[in-house]
């Protein structure tokens, strides 16, 4: 078979494992769907991000309200509809009798999906714990640690609050060292981050804390340049994989890094209060479970999955979502997004006293851009994008950042992203101040 058919027939086989047969989304969209696959088989994924046609699709399979334009994605991302099915078929299910569906059927959901998010991550599903979110997945990390008073820690102050309280409750309680860099992005050069960590590294310190990407403004940081420059020294790397997972084409073995927590119900468009953990296999042992096991030394990683009784409807949702970021491609969704991002920000920043706060060089950014307008707090820009043109952003004001954070995902439109442009460039001009 040519190589383009054998993509092709792959990919269709991919798009019906994605759509089972009962759900809405194959009944409705179906041939569309298999005809932009047929149209789009010899285009790169740069190519593919322009195709309107088959981005509507995409755009159909999800249920956003048609009267708000949600640009706060980077907060958290709506499912499609298939998962939403999916959550509200395991819920209907559990609750026909909640403890022997939950744990006799639905929990026999669980070694699969490992294995699936295992090949979705590029890693041995022996490595792979399912909790409920980025929060629980570091937490777990960081409180599992055994680290006594002294020993030096290293993360910035531009890391996601969640995690800095993790490290300064350490500090606090145990006396470890909690130093954090200050970052002052955009920055375009590897090598002056990985320097920066590295100039903070003493013969004490254990652990770099690394966002991969940064949530205020979209930084994608050197994350194996800096695991490298790490392990050269002995300390190890903890990765906070919030935003890249499910966004950017990535295996977790290429980042090289010890640990790695992530939310999947940002881009991965799994239900909401969804997480996934990752320890590298020789290190599981030495990780103490936050939420107790009877075997807490053990090298078995089912041991952080003691989480009690919770949401198995939720859990197995998950397989959905990876069957639809699958069938979307994950190499052209990181393009569509980033080309996304480009579309707006590109032309916001022409306009007059508006200002970028990230970096539009593909290797430095994808879907998340911060934006502020001369004049303007982010929270007046942002109440004016919400009140005015329901437009829903992000307003941030952290330690030296100061803009609102816009980030799209796979169904927003190029139609609302125009409205984006003309309003900021209304908040620009002296119009706006009749609307304040
Ligand atoms: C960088 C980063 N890490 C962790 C989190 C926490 O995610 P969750 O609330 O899903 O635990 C967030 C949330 O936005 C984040 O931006």
């Amino acid at each position: 078979m040519a190589p383009n058919r054998r993509v092709f027939v792959k990919q269709v086989a991919a798009l019906a494992g994605a759509f089972s047969l009962h759900s809405l989304f194959n009944q409705t969209h179906a041939a569309e769907w298999q005809q932009a696959a047929k149209r789009l088989q010899n285009l790169s994924p740069e190519q593919v991000a322009r195709d309107e046609d088959f981005w509507s699709v995409i755009q159909r399979a999800y249920t956003v309200n048609p009267n708000i334009i949600n640009l706060n994605n980077g907060g958290v991302s709506p499912a499609p509809l298939v998962v939403q099915q999916a959550v509200e078929r395991y819920n209907q299910l559990s609750n026909e009798g909640p403890s022997y569906f939950m744990w006799r059927v639905l929990d026999q959901g669980r070694e699969p999906l490992r294995e699936k998010l295992a090949l979705l991550a590029g890693t041995s599903p022996e490595e792979i714990a399912i909790n409920r979110n980025a929060t629980e997945a570091l937490n777990t990390i960081i409180f599992g640690l055994d680290l006594k008073a002294g020993d030096e820690v290293v993360g910035t102050l531009q890391d996601y609050p969640n995690m800095i309280q993790a490290w300064r409750q350490r500090a606090q309680r145990e006396g470890i060292v909690y130093k954090q860099l200050n970052f002052d992005f955009p920055i375009e050069s590897d090598e002056q981050i990985v320097r920066e960590f590295e100039k903070a590294i003493t013969p004490r310190t254990k652990i770099l804390h690394v966002t991969h990407i940064i949530n205020w403004v979209g930084q994608i940081m050197p994350v194996q340049k800096i695991c490298r420059m790490a392990h050269d020294r002995g300390v190890e790397v903890i990765v906070d994989g919030a935003h890249s997972f499910g966004l950017l084409d990535f295996k977790i073995p290429d980042l090289e890094c010890d640990y790695f927590g992530t939310s999947l119900h940002k881009f991965l468009s799994a239900p909401i209060g969804s997480g996934m953990m990752w320890i590298k296999k020789e290190k599981i042992a030495k990780i103490w479970p936050l939420l107790c096991n009877s075997q807490p030394t053990s090298q078995d990683i089912r041991k952080f999955e003691t989480l009690g009784t919770r949401s198995f409807p939720i859990e197995q949702g998950i397989g959905e979502a990876i069957n639809f970021h699958n069938a979307i491609g994950p190499k052209r969704k990181e393009e569509r997004v980033r080309y996304l991002k480009n579309y707006w920000a590109e032309k916001a920043a022409k306009i007059s006293g508006v200002k970028l706060h990230t970096s539009l060089k593909a290797k430095y950014s994808c879907g998340i851009c911060g934006v502020s307008v001369n004049g303007q707090t982010p929270q007046e820009v942002e109440s004016i994008l919400f009140n005015k043109f329901k437009i829903h952003t992000s307003p941030t004001v952290w330690e030296n950042i100061s803009c609102v954070r816009v980030t799209p995902h796979v169904y927003t439109s190029l139609t609302d992203l125009d409205k984006l442009v003309n309003a900021l460039a209304y908040i620009a001009s002296s119009k706006n101040t009749d609307s304040k």
